[in-house]
């Protein structure tokens, strides 16, 4: 009998204690994304609900979320928009600060990238605290995007992002979870 695809994803996925800072479990993608198999699943997995329906742009974290939402950009015909920590992007941009598991950032995005009313799926590795992805949320609101849902392969649901992100009226879609 076959494992199932989140069983495998979670076998594909490494974890180093006291990584970056003391008493984080931190949950490393690389394995995965260099597993050929398990990289396409994750990818087919993520944007099942929306193959065939009609997503103008797939927007991407810096730094994990850019090689997964390159990836669903591609299989769903989608652009793609990259939401960069602060002082990246060359022209004018919109930011928002937020607090992580482990610290303190900025992210921003170009102002122009998104067309009012467009239709955005946003694409990350990992959901923990919520704090990036609520702070990616009012940058794409602020520029007028229809957010359709936020994807991400690991959930780690003690830290309660799922529901800080559903809180604010965005569908969640997540893979595997990790305590
Ligand atoms: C990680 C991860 C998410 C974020 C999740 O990125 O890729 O973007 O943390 O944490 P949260 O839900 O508590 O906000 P990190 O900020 O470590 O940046 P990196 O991808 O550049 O390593
Ligand atoms: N981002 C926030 N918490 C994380 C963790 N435990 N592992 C990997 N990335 C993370």
């Amino acid at each position: 009998t076959s494992a199932s695809v989140s069983d495998e994803l979670t076998a594909a996925i490494r974890t180093i204690p006291d990584y970056p800072r003391k008493g984080i479990l931190f949950r490393d993608i690389t394995t995965l994304l260099g597993n050929a198999k398990a990289f396409r699943q994750a990818v087919d997995a993520l944007v099942q609900p929306w193959a065939g329906s009609k997503i103008d742009q797939i927007v991407g974290i810096e730094a994990r979320g850019f090689i997964l939402g390159g990836a669903v950009a591609h299989q769903l015909s989608a652009g793609f928009v990259p939401i960069r920590k602060a002082g990246k992007l060359p022209y004018e941009t919109v930011s928002a600060s937020y607090s992580l598991e482990y610290g303190l950032d900025e992210i921003e995005i170009h102002k122009d990238a998104i067309q009012p009313g467009q239709k955005v799926i946003l694409v990350d590795d990992l959901i923990a605290t919520g704090g990036t992805a609520e702070a990616a949320i009012n940058l794409l609101r602020s520029v007028g995007a229809d957010i359709v849902a936020a994807c991400f392969i690991i959930d780690l649901p003690d830290l309660g992002g799922r529901k800080k992100i559903e809180a604010l009226g965005v569908p969640v879609r997540t893979l595997v979870e990790f305590e």
